[in-house]
């Protein structure tokens, strides 16, 4: 494949723990620079929800490996936010049960996923260059050169009363404490598995997002963005024939 010339490229990533508002914000935050948005969560989600469908155990290493290495992941660009297929199949809410959110943190510290999964990644990068990515190894392991790598953080406490409010909207009733426990837990496998664990990136922003409303951290990232590199990205825009940052002026 050809490589994208650089100053076509323009990457954002963001990391940081569940709970954080990662998703909402990345997809918001794409939206006001005219950038595409990739949500790595729900590729290590949709490859949980394939075991599980497939009655494989997601404990068992070798299984899941054989699993990931053929399944065929695919994002439809055309929705937006853009929609997951798993070997043709939407996947939908189906892999946002607790459920999978139970088994997405064993079948992420698996090294054979991990390793499809960033070459997946990349490979979505080359072909959509310009792009608000987020997970938890983005800025670390995935496109440590991205133009600007942002963490995102909360306290425990904020990221499982989040959760527990997002679950009652889908008609899921919870208990907050086991929610953080499960958030803790979450963060320690995240956090402690060898391959891709979950860190700041080197030379990283971190936000904490526990006393911000999500447009008031979409806007601090927007300007975070522009301030560190809102040339690279213009130029990237302008290469491109799209309209740049903010809905600013198009390209000439
Ligand atoms: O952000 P999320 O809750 O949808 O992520 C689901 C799981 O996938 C979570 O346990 C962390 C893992 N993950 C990962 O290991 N690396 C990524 N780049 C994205 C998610």
């Amino acid at each position: 494949m050809l490589a994208v010339p650089v100053s076509l490229r323009f990457i954002v990533t963001i990391d940081g723990p569940a709970g954080t508002g990662k998703s909402t914000v990345a997809h918001w935050l794409a939206k006001r620079l005219g950038l595409e948005f990739l949500d790595t969560g729900a590729m290590y989600r949709a490859a949980a929800l394939s075991a599980l469908e497939r009655g494989i155990d997601p404990a068992d290493g070798e299984c899941v490996a054989q699993l990931v290495r053929e399944l065929d992941l695919a994002f439809d660009w055309t929705s937006d936010p853009p929609e997951l297929f798993a070997d043709g199949r939407p996947v939908g809410e189906r892999i946002r049960t607790p459920e999978v959110t139970r088994a997405v943190s064993l079948v992420a510290s698996n090294p054979t996923v991990r390793a499809e999964m960033v070459r997946a990644q990349r490979g979505i990068a080359s072909r959509h260059p310009r792009l608000v990515t987020e997970g938890r190894d983005q800025g670390s392991v995935v496109f440590p050169d991205a133009d600007v790598r942002i963490y995102l953080d909360a306290r425990p406490e904020v990221r499982a009363r989040r959760r527990v409010e997002q679950l009652s909207l889908k008609g899921i009733v919870t208990n907050e404490a086991e929610v953080l426990a499960q958030i803790l837990e979450r963060d320690r496998i995240d956090s402690t598995r060898r391959d891709g664990p979950l860190v700041c990136p080197r030379g990283a922003d971190v936000v904490d997002t526990s006393d911000l409303e999500v447009g008031a951290v979409i806007d601090r990232l927007a300007e975070l963005v522009r301030a560190r590199a809102g040339d690279a990205l213009a130029a990237s825009a302008s290469s491109r024939g799209v309209r740049g940052a903010d809905g600013g002026a198009a390209a000439p």
